[in-house]
């Protein structure tokens, strides 16, 4: 009879495509806080860019172009924060190499993107997650729990806004040709948390923004129906102060999320019935990327079902999106 604990799962080696800032300041800092797995290759269009990003954050990487850190045999997944315009040929291009992909959000920047990245994880039989982590995230869950026990009744509207300030104007934000933009780069958040919400697609939607001598819009703000007539109001931007707090507005009441998408410990969960109002903090001492990194170590240890895949939740919010982006168009 052995008495020994049950062996661990292997590690999870992860490649990372470019050398992008969110990499370094969160998914490397979460990936060592999920634990289960570590960067063992790093893509990059620059070796020595590289090689001081592994000094850096993961030492001991190797270090080659995209397509040699996709074929390194201790990748097993992928994580691709790359420019929005790039998320289609490389996602496509690391499920064909057989592995699975965390790819950053926007998915892609049209609906035929998204179809076809989808179609890929299809082919392949790939496993495929947007990075919206905050479906993941246990402040999340509370959020949808609080909904679903009728806390504050029928939720009828959610206000939402994300904005921060983009000081340089060499930000991929700024790109067309990177498909920047207020709307691909945080004003999907609302809309995916919207449907996530209200377990549902939207029915039409209405926007303007506005460009602010940029090639792209640094400003936009819309209203997203919803069955039922429920709805979405949201306003994002890339001119104003960090600000990402959601409402959700019921028949008997409210919450409030000071950050619905990367809380943090001062981070907030406040529920209004009457004139009670009762706080929380729930899960803000984790990395926000950490609970999403977590799930797919464990889907690759055969210990859970994929949830939130691509496949199930990508489609909706670029459809949605699509339906902002033409209404925004028609009142330029
Ligand atoms: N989920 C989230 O919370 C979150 C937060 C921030 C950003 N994002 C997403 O993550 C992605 C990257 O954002 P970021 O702010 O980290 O971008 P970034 O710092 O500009 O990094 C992008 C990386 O892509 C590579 N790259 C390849 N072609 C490029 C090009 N034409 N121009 C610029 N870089 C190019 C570069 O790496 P090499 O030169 O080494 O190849 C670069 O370091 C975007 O899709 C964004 O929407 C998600």
């Amino acid at each position: 009879m052995t008495t020994g604990a049950a062996a661990e799962p292997p590690a999870v080696g992860w490649a990372i495509l470019g050398t992008a800032n969110i990499a370094r300041a969160a998914f490397v800092p979460a990936l060592r806080r999920a634990g289960g797995g570590s960067v063992v290759a790093i893509g990059t269009r620059d070796p020595e860019r590289g090689r001081q990003f592994a000094a850096r954050e993961a030492p001991g990487a190797r270090v080659g172009t995209y397509a040699e850190a996709l074929a390194d045999e201790a990748v097993r997944a992928v994580y691709v924060p790359l420019p929005n315009h790039l998320h289609r040929e490389w996602a496509i291009r690391a499920l064909e190499a057989g592995r699975a992909v965390l790819c950053e959000k926007p998915l892609g920047t049209t609906v035929d993107e998204v179809e076809a990245i989808i179609a890929a994880a299809g082919r392949t039989k790939g496993l495929l997650w947007e990075a919206f982590v905050f479906s993941f995230h246990p402040q999340t869950d509370r959020l949808r729990a609080l909904v679903a026990e009728g806390a504050i009744g029928d939720p009828r509207e959610i206000l939402a806004g994300f904005h921060f300030r983009v000081r340089s104007p060499e930000n991929i934000r700024w790109s067309a040709a990177c498909r920047g933009g207020a709307l691909n780069d945080v004003g999907c958040y609302p809309i995916h948390l919207a449907r996530l919400l209200f377990d549902a697609e939207p029915e039409t939607a209405w926007a303007v923004r506005r460009h602010d001598g940029h090639e792209v819009e640094a400003e936009l703000q819309g209203m997203v129906r919803f069955p039922g007539g429920r709805r979405l109001l949201f306003t994002c931007g890339l001119e104003r102060a960090y600000d990402a707090e959601a409402r959700v507005l019921g028949t008997e009441g409210a919450v409030r999320l000071s950050n619905p998408y990367h809380p943090d410990a001062a981070d907030v969960v406040e529920l209004q019935r009457g004139s009670v109002l009762t706080r929380e903090r729930v899960g803000g001492d984790q990395p926000s990327f950490t609970p999403a990194i977590r799930h797919v170590h464990a889907v690759l240890a055969g210990e859970a079902a994929p949830a939130h895949g691509a496949a199930q939740d990508a489609l909706g919010t670029a459809r949605a999106m699509e339906m902002v982006r033409s209404a925004a168009a028609r009142g330029d």
